[in-house]
């Protein structure tokens, strides 16, 4: 069941779980290019970048995801490849995201596609893609701590959005922040639109340099961070890049499948049409048990075992994605 939006008088989103309002009275794409845009340093940050990874806390209606894709589009001097993953433990309706966006026109083509591909989303890791593979949305289902536990990837910029600390502290507090500063480099940019003292005071602690910015009425202050710790962060190591090449991929099962896929695709790290499968004792698409793997559209997130509904998203398929994303060397241009 999609978690329930309620949409006030004056069309602001409210969820009746948290008792809170989904973004800002003056608009969520205004709040979107202020506080999180701005308050990271895009598009400027990522300009001439071969690609760049946005980390955020809380998908909620998908406006910051919106407003990230709709920039990237928009900027000559984009990266090749945008890679936005965010958490979130209760999607809503599609038509809730086509609502939202409803209001800014410039969004609306993009919240159609995403509202295209915003099936099946059951817990677990989901990939969606878009503009031939240069937008990649990884949503993560579940709850933040325990996603942020598992994720490994690194950010670039990071997007702090779930909700009043007062009304969600878990959001918020210290084994949360800690864990996202865990997917940082020295020099990630955070932003958000909460200044709580306490807020501040936990991000300090996890190595990041905290500012109060300009806020957006009627909020009078956000705040922007830069990852700068005293200490050498551990975090996780930088992608392998390798140069454009042949290759093979060992195991024609439903993940290996979705790897050569993935590698396949026009500016992967091998030539279009280049993967090669390396057969499998059942063949291509089965299991070693010889049972019949069946894939939809979306792979990831969306595969069957026979008749049977998964319960969670299956984790092999995401991990030979995110195998084939390490691979991942951007060709000039688009
Ligand atoms: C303010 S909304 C996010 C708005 C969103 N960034 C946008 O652009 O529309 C906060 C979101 O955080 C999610 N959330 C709250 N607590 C969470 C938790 N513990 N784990 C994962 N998601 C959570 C809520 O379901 C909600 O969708």
């Amino acid at each position: 069941m999609p978690e329930p939006v309620e949409w006030l008088a004056d069309g602001t989103p409210r969820s009746p779980r948290f008792q809170d309002i989904y973004r800002s009275t003056t608009g969520g794409l205004a709040q979107a290019r202020h506080v999180f845009l701005r308050g990271c340093g895009l598009p400027a940050a990522w300009a001439g970048q071969r690609q760049w990874r946005i980390l955020e806390t809380g998908f909620g209606l998908g406006l910051n995801f919106l407003a990230t894709w709709h920039a990237w589009k928009d900027d000559p001097q984009r990266p090749r490849m945008l890679h936005f993953a965010s958490l979130e433990a209760w999607p809503v309706a599609a038509a809730d995201l086509l609502r939202s966006a409803a209001a800014h026109p410039e969004l609306e083509p993009l919240a159609q596609q995403l509202a295209a591909q915003w099936i099946g989303l059951l817990p677990g890791v989901h990939r969606l893609s878009f503009e031939d593979g240069h937008v990649l949305l990884t949503l993560d289902v579940r709850d933040v701590q325990d996603a942020l536990r598992e994720r490994s990837c690194r950010a670039d910029s990071v997007f702090l959005d779930g909700f009043d600390p007062q009304r969600n502290p878990r959001m918020w507090e210290q084994h949360t922040l800690k864990a996202v500063a865990r997917h940082c480099r020295r020099g990630t940019r955070l932003a958000t639109w909460t200044v709580a003292g306490e807020v501040r005071r936990e991000l300090v602690q996890c190595g990041f340099a905290v500012e109060r910015t300009e806020g957006l009425a009627p909020k009078r202050h956000c705040l922007a961070a830069v990852f700068d710790p005293a200490w050498s962060p551990k975090g996780a190591p930088a992608p392998t890049e390798v140069a454009p090449a042949r290759c093979v991929v060992v195991g024609a099962g439903l993940a290996g499948a979705a790897a050569a896929a993935r590698l396949g695709r026009p500016g992967r790290a091998c030539r279009p049409g280049a993967p090669r499968l390396a057969g499998h004792r059942a063949g291509p698409g089965r299991c070693t048990g010889g049972r019949r793997l069946g894939a939809a559209r979306r792979p990831v997130g969306a595969a069957c075992v026979g008749r049977r509904r998964p319960a969670v998203a299956p984790d092999p398929l995401r991990r030979a994605h995110d195998a084939a994303l390490r691979m991942h060397v951007p060709a000039r241009g688009r």
